[in-house]
C-alpha cells in the first residue's frame, strides 16, 4: 500500500484502511449477532460512563447538603430528572435517602461492569473466531497455490504469515471494531452531560484537545512504517527456525550450530529494535496528551478558584472528566492500532489475493475410466525466461506400458513428470491422458490417478500405518497392511517397537532410507493408480535394500503405465522403452542393447552411472 503524502491524513488512511477492512469484514459476518451484542454491551457501558456525573452530582448534593436539599439537576437533564419520582423520594427521604442514594454508585457500577465484560466476552469470541476462520482460509488457500509459488516463497515466511500476521491483524482488527464504538459514545454522552452541567468549565478544559490530533497523526505513520518491518523480521525469524530444525543434520555435520544462533540472535535484535520502534511510537502518545491535559486541568482549576464552583459540582465535572481520560486515551491508540492492523492484513490479503498460476477450467471434468495412455506432443517449457527445461519433447506411451526416462543431471527428467502431474504448464505443446489434453482435467482427478514415488521419500511425523493410509484415506487396517506386504515392509514394521503404530519422527528420521522409500512405495501401491512415476533415488542403496526395493516396485508397477527416472539398471532393463534426455531434448529412443549402440550418452551414462557397481546384472 503506497504511503501517499495527502493534505487530509485521516481520508487517506481511511481510503488505504478500507479494502483490507472490508477483507476483514467479510470472516466477521456470520458472527454479526454476537458482534452487535458485543457492541450494544460497549455502547451500554459508554452511555453508564457518560451519565455517571450526573449521578455523582445527584449523590454529592445529597452528601453535601445533609440529605436535605431538593434534588435540581443543571439543564435539560434537570427536567427530565424531575420526572423520576424516586429520586425525587430519596432526595427528600433525609439520612436513609443519603444511604439510598449512596447504594445507587455500587449499583450502577455493577451494571457497568456487567456491561463490559459481556462487551470483551462477545468481542473476543468473534475476535477468536475470526483468528480461526482467516487462518484457516489463508492456509487452505496457500496449499492450492501452484508449485512455482512455493519455489519462490520461504517456508518460514508462510508460517509466519498464517501464525503470526493473521493473530496481528485480527486482534488489532477487533479492537479497533470495539472501541470505535465504544469510545466515541463515551466521550459524546459524557461530554454532552458535562456541557449540560457547566459548559463553560468543559470549554475552558477541552480547548487545548485540537493540538492533541498530531502527535497521534505522526506517530501513527510510523507505527505503520515499523508494524511492517516487524512483520517482516518475524518472517525472517522463523525462515531461520524453520530451516535450522529441518536441517539440524546438515548443521551439525558442518558444525555450524554457532553460526545458525549468530544468525538467530541477529534476527531477534533486529526484532528487539523493530518491537520497540513500534512501542516507542504506540506509546509516546499518551504521555503527550497527558500533558497536554494537565495544562487543560489548570486552566479547569483557575475557572473552579474564579468562578466559585460548589463542591459537587466540582465533584461531578473532575469525575467526568476522568472518566472521558479513558476513552479519549483509546480513541488516540485506535488510529495507531489501526496503523498496526493495516500493515499486517495487508500482508495477509495479499497473500489471499494470489490466485494459483494453474487452475482448473472452468468446464473442467473428472477422469474417468482412466486406461493410461499418455502422449507428450511437441512439449517446450522453461521455469524461467532463461533456458528452457524441455524442448519438443514428443512420446506416446501405450496403457500399461514401463518407460524410463534416463539422461544426465540437470536434463529435465524431474521436470517432464512435475508437469504431467500439472505442477506447472508447458508453454508450448500438449500432454494428453487417453488423448484429452490434461487442462481439460480437474487436477484433483488428475492426481488422483497417478501414483508418485518420488526422489525423497517424505514422512510425515505420525505412525507408520498412518503415513502408509496418505496413499487412500479411507483405506482399512487389512488394506494397509496388504499394501505394506506387497512393499515387502511388513517384516520391517513388525520389528518396530510398537508395529505399524510406532512414530517415524520427523520426515521419518527414526527409520533408514531404504525403509523410508518402502514405506512409500506402499503408499503408492494403496493409492492404486493407473499412471505411476518413479523418480528414483541416486544414491546407491545396499544390494539387499536394493533387491527388496525392486521387489516392492514389481509389486507396484504391474499393469500400470510406469515412467521411471531410472538410476538402476534392473528398472533399466525391465522397461519396455528406455528414453534418454540430455539439455531438454530427447535424443534416444529403444531398449537397452539397441541405444548401447546407437546413444553416445547412453553408453556414456551406462559406463559411469551402472555399470562400475552393478558388473553382476549383465544385461
Ligand atoms: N523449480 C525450478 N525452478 C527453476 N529452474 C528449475 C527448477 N527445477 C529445475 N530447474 C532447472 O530445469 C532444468 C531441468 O531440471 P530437472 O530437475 O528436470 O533435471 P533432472 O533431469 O531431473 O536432473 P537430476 O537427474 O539431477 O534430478 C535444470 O537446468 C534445472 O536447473
Ligand atoms: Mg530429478
Amino acid at each position: 500500500m503506497s504511503d501517499k503524502k495527502t493534505k487530509l491524513p485521516f481520508l487517506s488512511l481511511l481510503r488505504a484502511s478500507w479494502q483490507p477492512y472490508k477483507l476483514l469484514l467479510g470472516y466477521l459476518l456470520p458472527y454479526k449477532t454476537r458482534f452487535i451484542l458485543g457492541i450494544a454491551c460497549g455502547i451500554g457501558y459508554a452511555v453508564i460512563s457518560g451519565l455517571f456525573p450526573l449521578i455523582i452530582l445527584f449523590v454529592g448534593r445529597q452528601v453535601f447538603g445533609g440529605g436535605s436539599g431538593s434534588f435540581v439537576l443543571p439543564g435539560a437533564i434537570g427536567r427530565l430528572a424531575e420526572h423520576l419520582p424516586f429520586l425525587q423520594e430519596s432526595a427528600k427521604a433525609g439520612t436513609a435517602g443519603i444511604l439510598a442514594a449512596c447504594i445507587i454508585v455500587p449499583l450502577v457500577m455493577m451494571v457497568r461492569s456487567s456491561f463490559s465484560y459481556l462487551n470483551s466476552y462477545c468481542m473476543s469470541w468473534v475476535s477468536f473466531r475470526m483468528l480461526r476462520d482467516l487462518r484457516r482460509a489463508l492456509f487452505a488457500h496457500l496449499l492450492h497455490q501452484s508449485m512455482d509459488f512455493f519455489n519462490k516463497s520461504k517456508s518460514g515466511k508462510l508460517i509466519s504469515r498464517v501464525s503470526n500476521d493473521v493473530r496481528v491483524a485480527q486482534s488489532a482488527f477487533i479492537s479497533v471494531a470495539s472501541d470505535i464504538f465504544k469510545d466515541p459514545f463515551s466521550i459524546v454522552v459524557g461530554a454532552v452531560v458535562l456541557f449540560n452541567i457547566d459548559w463553560k468549565f468543559c470549554i475552558v478544559t477541552l480547548i487545548l484537545f485540537p493540538i492533541c490530533l498530531v502527535p497521534i497523526i505522526v506517530f501513527g505513520k510510523k507505527v505503520r512504517k515499523a508494524g511492517k518491518a516487524e512483520e517482516e523480521e518475524a518472517g525472517a525469524m522463523s525462515v531461520i527456525l524453520q530451516e535450522s530444525f529441518l536441517g539440524i543434520r546438515i548443521i551439525k555435520s558442518f558444525a555450524r550450530e554457532e553460526f545458525q544462533a549468530d544468525q538467530f540472535t541477529r534476527s531477534s535484535e533486529q526484532q528487539f529494535r523493530n518491537s520497540m520502534r513500534v512501542k516507542k511510537s504506540m506509546d509516546i502518545v499518551q504521555p503527550l496528551i497527558e500533558t497536554v491535559s494537565a495544562f487543560g486541568v489548570t486552566l479547569a482549576l483557575l475557572y473552579v478558584y474564579f468562578y466559585n464552583i460548589p463542591p459537587e459540582q466540582l465533584l461531578a465535572l473532575l469525575a467526568g472528566i476522568f472518566l472521558l481520560y479513558e476513552p479519549a486515551k483509546k480513541v488516540s491508540r485506535l488510529h495507531m492500532l489501526m496503523q498496526k492492523a493495516l500493515a499486517a492484513s495487508t500482508n495477509v490479503f495479499a497473500l489471499m489475493e494470489q490466485m494459483p498460476t494453474i487452475q482448473d477450467a472452468p468446464d473442467a471434468k473428472e477422469i474417468t475410466a482412466c486406461k493410461g495412455a499418455i502422449e507428450f506432443r511437441d512439449m517446450g517449457f522453461s521455469y524461467g525466461p532463461d533456458i528452457p527445461a524441455v524442448k519438443h519433447f514428443n512420446l506416446k506411451i501405450e496403457p500399461g506400458s514401463q518407460y524410463a526416462l534416463v539422461g544426465p543431471s540437470g536434463a529435465g527428467k524431474t521436470s517432464v513428470l512435475s508437469l504431467l502431474q500439472r505442477f506447472y504448464d508447458p508453454q508450448e505443446g500438449c500432454i494428453r491422458i487417453d488423448g484429452k489434453d490434461i487442462r481439460r482435467f480437474r487436477q484433483q482427478s488428475l492426481r488422483e490417478h497417478i501414483g508418485v514415488v518420488s526422489q525423497e521419500s517424505f514422512l510425515f511425523h505420525d505412525t507408520i500405518a498412518e503415513n502408509i493410509r496418505f496413499g487412500r484415506l479411507d483405506a482399512t487396517r487389512e488394506e494397509i497392511e496388504q499394501a505394506a506386504k506387497q512393499a515387502f515392509a511388513h517384516d520391517f514394521i513388525l520389528a518396530q517397537p510398537h508395529g505399524y503404530e510406532t512414530i517415524v519422527g520427523d520426515k521419518g528420521c527414526l527409520l533408514s532410507g531404504g525403509q523410508q522409500q518402502r514405506l512409500s512405495i506402499a503408499r503408492a501401491i494403496l493409492k492404486n493408480a493407473p499412471i505411476l512415476l518413479l523418480d528414483e533415488a541416486t544414491s546407491a542403496l545396499d544390494s539387499e535394500s536394493e533387491r527388496m526395493i525392486q521387489s516392492a516396485l514389481e509389486g507396484l508397477t504391474t499393469g500400470k503405465t510406469v515412467i521411471a527416472i531410472a538410476h538402476r539398471l534392473s528398472t533399466i532393463l525391465k522397461s519396455d522403452c528406455i528414453v534418454v534426455m540430455d539439455q531438454g531434448n530427447i535424443v534416444g529412443v529403444g531398449r537397452h542393447a539397441d541405444l548401447l549402440e546407437s546413444s553416445d550418452i547412453y553408453r556414456h551414462l551406462y559406463q559411469l552411472q551402472f555399470h562400475s557397481h552393478k558388473t553382476d546384472e549383465k544385461p
